[in-house]
């Protein structure tokens, strides 16, 4: 089986990037991590991925005029890893339509909501506020708008009576964990 280059794009902790390395480290997954970049120089990430032998580059989006501009570096990274597939995770600076344009149908996200509900940020809050009774996390492919594109995966929990934002997130982090490597197996999967 010929593994598929795969990054992932990252702007924290790296929860879900340290799931996708942990997966990937079987043969039989599709995906063949070999880069992950962050916009962020603070990003915890960067040290997990380094300690796992894995190349982690910052790309800081402050050091650029435009978000165009950082899009272009960010775009050179890549193609200079031959980086053939990308995987956001945690990633959250918006993408414009130009670079989503070069990597559409290469490029996936998780986004903590039950796709299409509560795009955007804040999300387990404005799931409790709404008085939801159920919440998850959705991988989906990428394309043009925040939080938008065919969504691939969806894993729901029930929110209980005493959750908080903080604990609602905590048990969705765990559905996300889960969710996203197999998710990323599948998305490769459907590309041949
Ligand atoms: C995750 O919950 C992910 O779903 C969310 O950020 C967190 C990153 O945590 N992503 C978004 O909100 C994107 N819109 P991690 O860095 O520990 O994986």
């Amino acid at each position: 089986m010929t593994r598929v280059k795969t990054a992932v794009l990252i702007s924290g902790r790296g929860s879900n990037m340290m799931a996708l390395l942990d997966a990937a480290k079987s043969p039989d997954h599709p995906a063949e991590i070999t880069l992950v970049i962050s916009n962020r120089p603070e990003a915890l990430g960067l040290e997990k991925a380094d300690a796992r032998g894995i190349k982690a580059i910052c790309i800081d989006h402050r050091d650029f005029d435009t978000r165009k501009d950082f899009e272009q570096e960010l775009h050179a990274a890549l193609i200079a890893h031959d980086i053939e597939f990308i995987a956001c995770a945690g990633f959250m600076r918006v993408l414009t339509g130009g670079f989503v344009a070069k990597w559409e149908g290469r490029m996936i996200n998780i986004h903590p909501s039950l796709l299409p509900k509560y795009k955007g940020l804040h999300t387990h809050a404005r799931a409790i506020e709404a008085g939801d009774t159920e919440h998850g996390c959705s991988v989906h492919w990428v394309a043009e708008g925040v939080d938008t594109g065919a969504v691939i995966a969806q894993a729901k929990i029930e929110i209980l009576p005493d959750d908080n934002p903080d604990t609602l997130a905590a048990r969705i982090l765990v559905q996300e964990l889960d969710l996203y490597p197999a998710a990323l197996a599948k998305a490769i999967r459907a590309l041949s």
